[in-house]
């Protein structure tokens, strides 16, 4: 194969996967070739971005499957304030958008208009003009695509996680929002989560001192609902594990830890290594329930090393195919303090080597730290909540409250699409490092060189 082929062939990361390479040295220019060969010229100028104000954002919702459905629930608060109307739903299943439909008529009384006769029905709700706010909740391959068609017709997005699967749809949705002016916010609903936000406060109040390392997780026995008929439709989640090997769901855990880390705002992922283990929980699974599908590339366990050009250093870890207790470690380590997640453990320097101990704090102490330091957002949006349904303890009903209420305001929204694409882009980084024998890589800077001002984190202004 001609080199130019061969580096054409490299793009995207499914495409990557199967090649056989022969000498690493090869690989690591090629690799990073190729990623470069991806750049698209970019400013940063979304960073702060804010839209007119939108009284009554008005929405339209694609994918009403498990994600789908809960993120409807969420809307029942905005829409008995008036905050929000929702015009518009589409899947390719009759069946849920009707139900969906169904569970809107209680909170409103306007009908939405319903596409699902075909595979591109979604492109009729995207090209409407009475819609403001696209929310997609659609399997990963469809995110970018549906998010570049809201934004070139006008729309803002709301996209679930990841935004992205390969390196040049991440260039692609930046150029676009840059170009439409367009917010495009990947809905990672845990940094909305209150452990998140209090561990935030913290440590944008001082508490931890300097960051020298963090570790977060999404470590979750989906192994039911991999293999399950019809959790997911079509299988389409157990097909990305029989395809891919990688960190498939990076957000998760490292959404909040860029928030610690002021990623995009004064730091920057400055390069990644990856590793995963073999796979053995998930076949092992699909043989035991007779699935046609009983091989998987996708190792068990991958662990991704990251390191952030101010030199902080980053543990992500996958894995969805092991029978444990969810956790997505929440690890924070500093020169004053560490905080560890699944169970929540604080650490407190004491001033003097003397009180230099190896002790969590105990009960009360810590628990004197989560109020102090508990998020202000929380304690409104906690009120604010009652009576409505939660999604996932809480942080989905803050993560779309905030949303919209900025969207209502007319300023920034928390999360940006820099944001949305760095914590996505990992994916298919580790995808790229794992199959290249964890050679290191060096990660894109899709902020076009303003990841070096100190931009505020603008999320959680009180409102
Ligand atoms: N943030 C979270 O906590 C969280 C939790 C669960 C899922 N998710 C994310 O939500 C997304 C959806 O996951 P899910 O569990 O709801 O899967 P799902 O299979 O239940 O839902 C996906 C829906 O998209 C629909 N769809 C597929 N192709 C379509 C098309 N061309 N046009 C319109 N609709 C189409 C499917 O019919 C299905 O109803 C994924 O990206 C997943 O990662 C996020």
């Amino acid at each position: 194969m001609q080199r130019k082929d061969f580096l054409q062939s490299l793009i995207g990361a499914s495409a990557f996967i199967g090649l056989p390479f022969t000498t690493i040295g090869a690989v690591n220019t090629s690799i990073q070739e190729l990623i470069n060969n991806t750049k698209r010229a970019v400013n940063g100028n979304m960073f702060g971005f804010a839209a007119d104000p939108i009284k009554k954002v008005r929405v339209g919702i694609i994918g009403l499957g498990n994600r789908g459905n809960t993120l409807l629930e969420m809307f029942q608060y905005l829409l008995e304030n008036e905050m929000v109307e929702i015009i518009a739903l589409s899947d390719i299943s009759e069946e849920k958008v009707n139900k969906a439909a169904e569970k809107l008529a209680l909170w409103q009384s306007e009908k939405p208009t319903l596409y699902y006769k075909s595979k591109t029905e979604w492109e009729k709700l995207t090209t409407r003009d009475d819609i403001d706010l696209v929310i997609i909740a659609t399997p990963w391959d469809l995110h970018t695509p549906m998010a570049i068609h809201s934004m070139e017709n006008g729309k803002h997005v709301g996209c679930e996680v990841p935004i992205a699967s390969n390196i040049e749809d991440c260039w692609k949705l930046i150029e676009t929002a840059e170009r439409t002016q367009k917010h495009c916010m990947m809905m990672e609903n845990c940094n909305y989560n209150e452990e998140e936000l209090w561990v935030l406060n913290m440590v944008q109040e001082g508490v931890f001192g300097d960051i020298t390392h963090t570790e977060g997780a999404y470590l979750h026995d989906l192994r039911a609902l991999l293999l399950h008929d019809t959790y997911y439709e079509g299988q389409w989640r157990l097909h990305e594990h029989a395809e891919r090997d990688g960190n498939f769901y990076t957000t998760h855990g490292l959404g909040p830890i860029a928030y610690y880390l002021n990623i995009g705002r004064g730091d920057t992922f400055a390069h990644l290594t990856s590793m995963s283990s073999r796979e053995l929980n998930l076949s092992l699974a699909a043989k035991q329930a007779g699935h046609p599908i009983q091989n998987y590339k996708c190792g068990d366990m991958n662990n991704t090393l990251i390191k952030t050009e101010k030199g902080k250093s980053i543990l992500l870890q996958f894995d969805v195919h092991t029978g444990r207790p969810y956790s997505r470690i929440n690890k924070v380590v500093g020169t004053k303090a560490v905080h560890d997640g699944y169970p929540s453990r604080l650490y407190i320097e004491g001033e003097k080597p003397e009180y230099w101990g190896h002790n969590w704090l105990e009960e009360k102490e810590y628990n004197e730290y989560k109020s102090k330091y508990q998020h202000p957002i929380i304690k409104k949006l906690k009120a604010v909540s009652q009576g409505f349904k939660q999604g996932h303890g809480g942080m989905d009903f803050i993560m779309i409250y905030r949303m919209i209420k900025c969207l209502n305001l007319g300023i920034p929204l928390d999360i940006n699409v820099y944001d949305s694409v760095m914590w996505s882009a990992i994916t298919p980084l580790s995808e790229l490092s794992v199959a290249a024998n964890s050679q290191s890589i060096i990660i894109p800077d899709f902020t076009g060189g303003t990841w070096k001002n100190e931009n505020p984190l603008e999320i959680m202004k009180e409102v």
